[in-house]
Protein backbone atom coordinates (compact mmCIF):
# COMPACT_ATOMS: atom_id res chain seq x y z
CA UNK A 1 0.00 0.00 0.00
CA UNK A 2 1.25 3.39 -0.72
CA UNK A 3 0.09 6.67 1.12
CA UNK A 4 -1.64 9.46 -0.99
CA UNK A 5 0.70 12.73 -2.11
CA UNK A 6 -1.15 14.77 0.98
CA UNK A 7 -0.21 12.09 3.58
CA UNK A 8 3.59 11.66 2.36
CA UNK A 9 4.39 15.62 2.29
CA UNK A 10 2.77 15.40 5.93
CA UNK A 11 5.18 12.46 6.67
CA UNK A 12 7.83 14.28 5.70
CA UNK A 13 7.18 17.48 7.36
CA UNK A 14 6.03 16.16 10.85
CA UNK A 15 9.34 13.91 10.10
CA UNK A 16 11.74 17.27 9.64
CA UNK A 17 10.14 18.44 13.16
CA UNK A 18 11.86 15.63 15.28
CA UNK A 19 14.88 15.84 13.05
CA UNK A 20 15.39 19.20 10.71
CA UNK A 21 18.27 18.73 8.37
CA UNK A 22 19.38 19.30 4.54
CA UNK A 23 17.75 15.55 4.28
CA UNK A 24 14.56 17.36 3.68
CA UNK A 25 15.10 19.19 0.65
CA UNK A 26 17.26 16.09 -0.51
CA UNK A 27 14.46 13.97 -0.12
CA UNK A 28 12.35 16.57 -2.33
CA UNK A 29 14.89 16.19 -4.71
CA UNK A 30 14.75 12.66 -5.28
CA UNK A 31 11.23 13.00 -5.37
CA UNK A 32 11.44 15.19 -8.16
CA UNK A 33 13.68 13.69 -10.29
CA UNK A 34 11.87 9.85 -9.83
CA UNK A 35 8.82 11.81 -11.08
CA UNK A 36 10.34 13.65 -13.89
CA UNK A 37 12.08 10.20 -15.21
CA UNK A 38 8.94 7.87 -14.58
CA UNK A 39 6.61 10.05 -16.71
CA UNK A 40 9.02 9.27 -19.41
CA UNK A 41 9.16 5.63 -19.05
CA UNK A 42 6.19 3.18 -20.03
CA UNK A 43 4.50 1.36 -17.15
CA UNK A 44 5.76 4.05 -14.81
CA UNK A 45 3.64 5.87 -12.19
CA UNK A 46 5.02 9.56 -11.90
CA UNK A 47 3.00 10.06 -8.70
CA UNK A 48 4.24 6.79 -7.16
CA UNK A 49 7.95 7.56 -8.09
CA UNK A 50 7.40 11.13 -6.34
CA UNK A 51 5.81 9.85 -3.25
CA UNK A 52 8.28 6.99 -3.23
CA UNK A 53 11.59 9.61 -3.72
CA UNK A 54 9.51 11.68 -0.41
CA UNK A 55 10.08 8.64 1.65
CA UNK A 56 12.66 7.05 0.72
CA UNK A 57 15.03 8.49 3.63
CA UNK A 58 11.89 8.52 6.25
CA UNK A 59 13.91 6.64 8.78
CA UNK A 60 15.80 9.71 9.29
CA UNK A 61 13.05 11.17 11.72
CA UNK A 62 14.07 9.22 14.28
CA UNK A 63 17.52 11.07 14.60
CA UNK A 64 20.76 10.90 12.65
CA UNK A 65 22.19 7.74 12.09
CA UNK A 66 23.57 5.90 9.38
CA UNK A 67 22.84 2.64 8.56
CA UNK A 68 19.96 2.50 11.15
CA UNK A 69 17.89 4.83 8.79
CA UNK A 70 17.71 1.85 6.96
CA UNK A 71 15.55 -0.13 9.54
CA UNK A 72 13.95 2.83 10.96
CA UNK A 73 12.28 4.24 8.18
CA UNK A 74 11.64 0.03 6.94
CA UNK A 75 10.25 -0.34 10.91
CA UNK A 76 8.31 3.14 10.42
CA UNK A 77 6.55 2.63 7.01
CA UNK A 78 5.50 -1.03 8.07
CA UNK A 79 4.00 -0.32 10.89
CA UNK A 80 1.66 1.91 9.13
CA UNK A 81 0.97 -0.58 6.24
CA UNK A 82 2.92 1.49 3.39
CA UNK A 83 4.81 -1.55 2.55
CA UNK A 84 5.83 -0.45 -1.04
CA UNK A 85 7.76 2.30 0.87
CA UNK A 86 9.04 0.22 3.59
CA UNK A 87 11.02 -1.96 0.81
CA UNK A 88 12.32 1.55 -0.87
CA UNK A 89 13.54 2.19 2.97
CA UNK A 90 15.29 -0.76 2.40
CA UNK A 91 16.42 -1.21 -1.11
CA UNK A 92 17.73 2.42 -1.58
CA UNK A 93 20.93 2.21 -0.11
CA UNK A 94 21.76 -1.95 -1.21
CA UNK A 95 22.46 -1.73 -5.11
CA UNK A 96 23.35 -5.62 -5.13
CA UNK A 97 20.74 -6.43 -2.44
CA UNK A 98 23.57 -7.08 0.68
CA UNK A 99 25.55 -4.34 3.22
CA UNK A 100 28.66 -5.56 2.01
CA UNK A 101 28.85 -2.13 -0.20
CA UNK A 102 27.03 0.02 2.50
CA UNK A 103 29.06 3.51 2.95
CA UNK A 104 28.85 4.50 6.57
CA UNK A 105 28.80 3.48 9.52
CA UNK A 106 27.09 0.19 11.14
CA UNK A 107 25.57 1.48 13.98
CA UNK A 108 22.50 -1.16 13.98
CA UNK A 109 21.64 -3.41 17.06
CA UNK A 110 21.89 -6.99 16.41
CA UNK A 111 18.29 -7.15 15.92
CA UNK A 112 18.31 -4.43 13.53
CA UNK A 113 20.82 -5.88 11.42
CA UNK A 114 19.08 -9.08 11.54
CA UNK A 115 16.14 -7.68 9.93
CA UNK A 116 17.54 -5.46 7.25
CA UNK A 117 19.64 -8.91 5.82
CA UNK A 118 16.66 -10.80 6.44
CA UNK A 119 14.44 -8.64 4.60
CA UNK A 120 16.40 -7.38 1.96
CA UNK A 121 16.68 -11.39 1.10
CA UNK A 122 13.09 -11.62 0.52
CA UNK A 123 12.69 -8.43 -1.70
CA UNK A 124 11.56 -8.59 -5.81
CA UNK A 125 13.69 -5.20 -6.74
CA UNK A 126 11.52 -3.57 -9.30
CA UNK A 127 12.46 -0.62 -11.69
CA UNK A 128 11.30 1.79 -8.69
CA UNK A 129 13.70 0.11 -6.44
CA UNK A 130 16.28 1.03 -9.29
CA UNK A 131 14.58 4.89 -9.74
CA UNK A 132 15.29 5.82 -6.21
CA UNK A 133 18.39 4.00 -6.22
CA UNK A 134 19.98 6.45 -8.91
CA UNK A 135 17.31 9.32 -7.57
CA UNK A 136 19.52 9.27 -4.70
CA UNK A 137 22.70 9.46 -5.89
CA UNK A 138 21.85 12.57 -8.20
CA UNK A 139 20.14 14.66 -5.03
CA UNK A 140 21.89 16.75 -3.09
CA UNK A 141 20.17 19.07 -0.67
CA UNK A 142 20.43 22.31 -3.15
CA UNK A 143 19.36 20.87 -6.63
CA UNK A 144 20.48 17.51 -8.78
CA UNK A 145 24.12 16.87 -8.67
CA UNK A 146 26.41 15.23 -11.49
CA UNK A 147 26.30 11.62 -10.24
CA UNK A 148 30.28 11.21 -10.77
CA UNK A 149 30.72 14.36 -8.40
CA UNK A 150 28.25 13.19 -6.10
CA UNK A 151 30.05 9.91 -5.73
CA UNK A 152 32.97 12.00 -5.62
CA UNK A 153 32.20 14.04 -2.90
CA UNK A 154 31.22 10.34 -0.81
CA UNK A 155 34.45 8.91 -1.57
CA UNK A 156 36.52 11.92 0.31
CA UNK A 157 33.59 11.78 2.80
CA UNK A 158 34.15 8.70 3.69
CA UNK A 159 37.20 7.71 2.20
CA UNK A 160 36.07 4.76 -0.26
CA UNK A 161 33.24 4.22 -2.32
CA UNK A 162 32.96 0.75 -3.44
CA UNK A 163 33.85 0.60 -7.28
CA UNK A 164 31.20 -2.13 -7.67
CA UNK A 165 28.49 0.74 -6.15
CA UNK A 166 30.21 2.78 -8.60
CA UNK A 167 29.52 1.10 -11.69
CA UNK A 168 25.58 0.13 -10.77
CA UNK A 169 25.38 3.47 -10.28
CA UNK A 170 26.57 4.60 -13.82
CA UNK A 171 24.72 1.24 -15.07
CA UNK A 172 21.58 2.57 -13.66
CA UNK A 173 21.86 5.93 -15.17
CA UNK A 174 22.26 4.57 -18.93
CA UNK A 175 19.41 1.91 -17.88
CA UNK A 176 16.84 4.63 -17.73
CA UNK A 177 18.47 6.78 -20.15
CA UNK A 178 17.02 4.43 -21.90
CA UNK A 179 13.55 3.27 -20.73
CA UNK A 180 12.65 7.36 -20.86
CA UNK A 181 14.94 7.79 -24.51
CA UNK A 182 16.91 10.95 -23.55
CA UNK A 183 19.70 12.30 -21.66
CA UNK A 184 18.45 12.23 -17.79
CA UNK A 185 20.47 15.93 -17.03
CA UNK A 186 18.34 17.21 -19.10
CA UNK A 187 15.05 15.19 -18.12
CA UNK A 188 15.50 16.19 -14.69
CA UNK A 189 16.26 19.96 -15.74
CA UNK A 190 19.50 19.45 -13.84
CA UNK A 191 21.01 22.87 -14.42
CA UNK A 192 17.43 24.82 -13.43
CA UNK A 193 15.47 23.00 -10.87
CA UNK A 194 15.77 24.17 -6.98
CA UNK A 195 13.61 22.37 -3.92
CA UNK A 196 11.44 24.84 -2.28
FE1 LIG B 1 18.63 9.58 0.29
Amino acid sequence: MLPTLEIAEDLLNEALQCNPGPWGNHSRVTAHCAKSIAARCENMDENKAYILGLLHDIGRKFGTRHLGHVSDGYSYMESLGYDEVAQICLTHSFHNQSTDEYIGKFDTSEAETALINRSLKNVQMTDYDRLIQLCDALAGSEGVLDIEERMLDVKKRYGCYPQSKWDSNIYLKKYFENKANGNIYEIVKKDTYRPH
